[in-house]
């Protein structure tokens, strides 16, 4: 839709170009930026090269991501060389934490603005660039405090990113989103069924929800003395009409309650997924990584929730090479990731970042040793999803299908546990359920067939 909407008006000569590197909340804030720049009357264009203000979204989380964007920063200066009117805004988590020293490295930005201030960014754009004064007639526009904004869905027009809580209060001692995001914020209830219900118009039909850590949820309601919190947020959701499927990320196990596990089994539109990060199976790591858990109390959770929701598939989060992780350690990591059986997880090797309390201990473990670590962690994890997934060769399962992969003559979607499927098919089935024959498992992807009442299999393989 917004493609279009470029290319039909030739008259506008005013266009924005973001990339965003980083989680999901990033994804989502690009949504919000782009809708206030949109506010500004630019239009969003996919060419860098056609662009008038350029938008970068940064993320800190490793030095590699950092890294990532600057270098993208760095490709930046030939593109204002050729126009030196083109708008360089720097927005996002590496900006948060560098602020205007950014500026002195990189003269070619215009404007830097850190993820915290993301509320203040009209203001901001308006007070600092002098390009950017409100069109003339159009209403003045306000600071939003997440409450203003109207979403602009930037995935697909299938599922969307809705971002319920901003920042972080665990202070996990490798971690620096705390300190880049600040504070806990949650998001009052109706601003969020608004966005979502507005999304829905758009044809979305399955959102996430998200937060740094969306279990600590909480509302409190003065008046009645009254605390909402994630589990009657999912209750509430779960009553939008036309709404079809609802996830969320992410889960600190610290804070996941048997109320959130009986809603995710009770709630009809929930998926049956949760990513609850470990980071660790050695008690001395989580100790030292400032988790608030041990093996023990993660290992019966896990049972809990396999208990109460047999179908639930479990993704994780792990990192090899915190400060004095020994062999030992390590390998009490590979035996909790074989018995929880993971269905899927996102492994990194421990990165120092700048501020945090991770950052005073030596880090001791060299980078070949985390190397190795890391390979033989995702051999482990690998052969899990496999085994995982080739028990589902047979069953059949309800599919929402985001997208149509055009070259191939295929079909994608997910799985209500959030596995990837293909299906040969050129039927446009996208935003539909389908049911669909598993008969193909890899390790992080299914391929399928699709059976619909009074219909023959339409395809084969
Ligand atoms: N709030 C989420 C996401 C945090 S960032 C959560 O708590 O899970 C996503 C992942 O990046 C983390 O779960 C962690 O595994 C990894 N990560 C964070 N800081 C890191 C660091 N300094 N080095 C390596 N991996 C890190
Ligand atoms: Fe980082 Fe821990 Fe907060 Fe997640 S819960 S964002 S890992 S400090
Ligand atoms: Fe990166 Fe910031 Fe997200 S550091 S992981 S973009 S919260």
């Amino acid at each position: 839709m917004r493609e279009s909407a470029v290319k039909m008006d030739n008259k506008v000569n005013k266009t924005f170009f973001i990339r965003t590197f980083g989680c999901q909340m990033n994804v989502a804030d690009a949504g919000e930026y782009a809708q206030h720049l949109q506010n500004f009357g630019l239009l969003p264009t996919e060419d860098l090269n056609d662009a008038k203000v350029v938008l970068l979204n940064t993320c800190t989380v490793r030095q590699h991501a950092e890294d990532r964007a600057l270098s993208f920063l760095g490709q930046l200066k030939k593109l204002k060389m050729k126009n030196e009117k083109l708008k360089i805004i720097v927005a996002g988590c590496v900006a948060q934490r560098l602020g205007e020293d950014l500026k002195r490295r990189f003269p070619h930005i215009d404007l830097v603005i850190g993820a915290k201030d993301i509320d203040l960014f009209p203001q901001i754009l308006t007070e600092r660039l002098k390009d950017f004064q409100e069109p003339e007639g159009s209403t003045p526009y306000r600071s939003t405090n997440l409450s203003t904004y109207q979403p602009m869905n930037l995935s697909t027009d299938v599922t969307a990113f809705v971002t319920i809580m901003r920042g972080c209060e665990n202070f996990c001692s490798y971690c620096i989103v705390p300190y880049v995001r600040g504070k806990e914020k949650s998001r009052p209830v109706e601003e969020i069924i608004s966005e979502i219900n507005c999304l829905i118009k758009q044809g979305v039909k399955e959102v996430t929800l998200l937060g740094q850590n969306v279990n600590s949820y909480k509302l409190q309601i003065t008046n009645y003395k009254l605390q909402i919190g994630f589990a009657d947020l999912l209750t509430e959701v779960n009553k939008i009409e036309r709404l079809e499927r609802i996830r969320f990320v992410t889960s600190h196990p610290k804070d996941l309650s048997e109320k959130i596990i009986f809603a995710i089994r009770d709630l009809d539109k929930v998926c049956e997924h949760l990513h609850l990060p470990v980071q660790a199976g050695s008690n001395r790591i989580l100790e030292k990584m400032n988790r608030k858990y041990t093996r023990e109390g993660y290992l019966s959770l896990v049972a809990k929730i396999k208990d109460t929701i047999p179908e639930i598939a479990i993704t994780t989060d792990i990192i090899v090479g915190f400060p004095g992780e020994t062999e030992e350690d390590f390998q009490d990591t590979l035996d909790l990731v074989r018995e929880v059986e993971f269905d899927s997880a996102y492994t990194f090797k421990y990165s120092p970042r700048p501020g945090t309390a991770g950052a005073k201990l030596d880090d001791d473990v060299p980078l070949e040793v985390k190397e190795e670590r890391l390979k033989i962690l995702n051999q482990t994890c690998n052969e899990i999803s496999q085994k995982k997934n080739q028990k589902l060769i047979g069953t059949k399962q309800e599919v929402l299908i985001e997208k149509n992969v055009k070259q191939a003559g295929k079909l994608e979607g997910r799985t209500r546990t959030n596995k990837i499927v293909f299906i040969q098919s050129r039927k446009n089935l996208v935003g539909k359920k389908v049911e669909v024959k598993i008969i193909e498992a890899y390790p992080h992807s299914l391929f399928g067939k699709i059976k619909q009442k009074g219909e023959k299999n339409e395809n084969t393989t």
